[in-house]
């Protein structure tokens, strides 16, 4: 159905089926379809982990395709985490993609741990918008670290207690909140966990156990897989509603979270570390543009009956 809406599917209709008879010497009649091809046109979308990265690039994309964007991120070094944190100037750059793109771009600057946050920046979505159609829940953090040895039994429990907390619980009090203004609005929905291929696989160390990389990694591969619970649940409750949700499994993506200076240095002390992220395609990384372009899949009509699904974005990752 969507590509009735396309510029060059709907032209090319109208010269098959709707040939004009033309004076001699007038000039041509145009198709009366203008612009480029949007498939969310009029939709409104809140993305977390919005400042950069991946969050970036999907709300570059889904405002490319015609949505407004309403943004949240940390903007700051989270606790426990040691990769370098997501900056106001960052926020401000995806500020410009999207007004590049002609769509209206609301930021607020927040923890996704903070669930009373998380409903005022809906409840200022509905006043604003009057409507919240796509949910992306992107914000997420791998509390890796160059540090070698044991990881002492406080900072286990951080990295732990922070990993969970903010990819699990995050994309929890994201729903939580936007949930209800959807069902509300009436205008069904898609809503986007950002899980990852450790949704759906374990992870061999990187590090030896007892360390504070391995502690990161069972916090992390934890919360991706306890996503998938989430994803289904909600996929379950809110089908009547026409509101489908769905969990994208990455593989490897290039963003700050993959590269950078801590991942060069356990490369460095474990050489065969990465191993563990072995594509079976030959990329190394995929782009963030690429999970988007999956992304708008899942939140157009082209994906309008999928829900309850895990889909990898891995390069057959997952094929072992
Ligand atoms: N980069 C990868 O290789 C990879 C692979 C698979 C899945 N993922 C997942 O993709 C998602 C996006 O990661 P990315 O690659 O764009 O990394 P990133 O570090 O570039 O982006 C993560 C964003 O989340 C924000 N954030 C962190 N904690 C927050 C909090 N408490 N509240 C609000 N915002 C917070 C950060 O400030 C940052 O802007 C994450 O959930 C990540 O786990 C990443």
């Amino acid at each position: 159905m969507f590509v009735l809406q396309h510029g060059t599917v709907a032209a090319s209709l109208v010269e098959q089926y709707h040939q004009p008879t033309r004076r001699p010497g007038a000039r041509p009649r145009v198709s009366r379809v203008k612009g480029p091809m949007t498939l969310i046109k009029g939709k409104v979308a809140l993305i977390t982990g919005v400042a950069r990265g991946q969050g970036r690039a999907h709300a570059s994309r889904l405002a490319a395709e015609g949505a407004d964007v309403v943004g949240v991120d940390i903007c700051t070094q989270p606790d426990h985490v040691s990769i370098p944190g997501a900056t106001h100037e960052d926020l401000r750059e995806t500020e410009r993609l999207v007004s590049r793109a002609g769509q209206r771009f609301v930021a607020h600057v927040g923890d996704v741990r903070d669930f009373g946050f998380l409903r005022s920046v809906v409840d200022h979505t509905i006043a604003e918008f009057g409507r919240l159609d796509i949910v992306c829940a992107s914000a997420g953090v791998w509390a890796i670290s160059a540090a070698d040895g044991a990881v002492s039994d406080a900072e286990r429990a951080g990295v732990w207690e922070t990993t969970i907390a903010t990819n699990l619980m995050g994309a929890w009090n994201t729903l939580d909140a936007a949930i209800p203004a959807m069902i509300k609005a009436g205008n069904g929905g898609s809503i986007t966990l950002i899980g990852s291929v450790a949704s759906m696989s374990g992870q061999l160390p990187m590090d030896s156990l007892g360390s504070r990389v391995h502690a990161a990694q069972m916090g992390y591969v934890a919360s991706k897989h306890a996503l998938v619970g989430l994803m289904r649940s909600y996929a379950l409750a809110l089908a009547e509603h026409s509101i489908r949700v769905n969990c994208l499994a990455p593989t490897g993506v290039r963003t700050a979270m993959s590269q950078n200076e801590i991942v060069e240095a356990i490369g460095e002390r474990h050489p065969s570390a990465f191993d563990v992220f072995a594509n079976r395609m030959p990329i190394d990384v995929l782009e963030p543009e690429d999970v988007s372009s999956v992304l708008v899949h899942l939140v157009s009509d082209s994906g309008r009956f999928t829900t309850g699904v895990v889909l990898p974005v891995d390069g057959g990752f997952l094929l072992r």
